[in-house]
């Protein structure tokens, strides 16, 4: 068992080393490198982040681990080859025709890949199955890298995918993560909890990205983690990495990063769209709402004074009114 995860990770580590050289050094790795000058990633960042390339091709893969003699079920079992449905004996690389990012481990060992595919075509992203070596919701992308400096500056900005990782770092912002598609779990919240005091979520501006913010939040709050969270809002519908190539760093830092509102006030804004606020009975609905199911959990008398303001100047209530409803919510839970 023991032998078998080292060879997994032996693997994985001369896998990732094979898709980068075939990027760096050959003809076939051109497609690869030319998609990632499109997007703007210079060649530091490619060997900072070791990325690589997946020839689209059926065995390269195939034949160079082999060769080395590893054994095609382990290779299957590590989620680096498939095999066929048809013919049992054969087995053909899974990833193909696809820029390659090796995700690591906390310490730094590869240990599952992400792969971009190059055109338009579905899925966008492959990423390694569930092994034993990579399970999704245990780890986060570029946390061995980001670790030092998470420690230094006692914060992290969570983002969603491989790209603003890539692109935040390249614009001198490396204590960046994400958790690469899934709704944040308590395991990853406790691996950002023991390296800093503060999270920033940092997901992207349209719906979807929306949606796993609040998700996130929710599963920040529930599972009770000593550790402070803000969200940032990304507008236009934009994302991290597009963001960034538009408008550079200093709007980045500006507009977004200094602009993060408390988890609280961000479930108050999000909680609006569940409410016609153009009606009275709406609008006191939303009110209380509010202040039965959020203000009353904000143990910060600055904040609280922040989110009470800004609700009576919107809505017109006097701030003494939003207080007494705020002592009967605490009152009767
Ligand atoms: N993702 C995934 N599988 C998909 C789509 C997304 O695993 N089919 C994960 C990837 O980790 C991706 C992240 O979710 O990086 C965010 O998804 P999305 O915003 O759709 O992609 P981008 O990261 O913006 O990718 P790109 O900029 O390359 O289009
Ligand atoms: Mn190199
Ligand atoms: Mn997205
Ligand atoms: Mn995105
Ligand atoms: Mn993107």
């Amino acid at each position: 068992e023991y032998k078998r995860r080292k060879e997994m990770f032996r693997a994985h580590d001369l896998a990732a080393k094979y898709y980068h050289h075939i990027l760096m050094n050959t003809d076939a790795g051109l497609p690869g490198l030319q998609y990632l000058e499109s997007r703007g990633i210079t060649k530091t960042i490619i060997e900072t982040f070791q990325l690589g390339y997946a020839p689209n091709d059926w065995d390269v893969l195939v034949k160079f681990l082999k060769k080395r003699g590893f054994a095609e079920d382990l290779l299957v079992e590590a989620g680096l080859l498939s095999q066929s449905e048809k013919y049992k004996g054969r087995y053909y690389d899974k990833f193909r025709y696809r820029v390659m990012f090796p995700i690591h481990d906390g310490q730094g060992q590869v240990i599952g890949f992400g792969g971009r595919i190059l055109e338009k075509g579905e899925p966008k992203y492959l990423n390694s199955p569930e092994t034993p070596l990579f399970s999704k919701g245990r780890h986060l992308y570029n946390l061995h890298r980001a670790r030092p400096v998470m420690r230094q500056e006692g914060r992290v900005i969570l983002l969603e995918g491989y790209m603003d990782v890539i692109m935040a770092f390249q614009h001198g912002m490396p204590n960046t993560v994400a958790a690469l598609g899934t709704a944040l779990t308590n395991d990853q919240v406790r691996l950002l909890q023991r390296n800093v005091e503060e999270i920033v979520m940092m997901y992207d501006g349209d719906a979807a990205g929306q949606k796993a913010a609040l998700r996130s939040s929710e599963v920040i709050k529930e599972s009770g983690a000593a550790v402070k969270a803000r969200v940032a809002t990304i507008p236009d519908g934009l994302d991290p990495d597009d963001f960034l190539r538009k408008y550079g760093k200093d709007a980045f830092v500006r507009v977004v990063l200094d602009n993060s509102s408390s988890m609280t006030a961000f479930r108050m804004h999000s909680l609006r769209k569940e409410f016609n606020l153009g009606t009275q009975t709406g609008k006191e609905d939303y009110i209380k709402e509010v202040i039965h199911k959020l203000l009353v959990q904000v143990n910060s008398p600055i904040e609280l004074e922040t989110l009470l303001r800004e609700l009576s100047e919107e809505f017109g209530y006097p701030k003494e009114a939003l207080e007494k409803e705020l002592l009967l919510a605490k009152k009767s839970p």
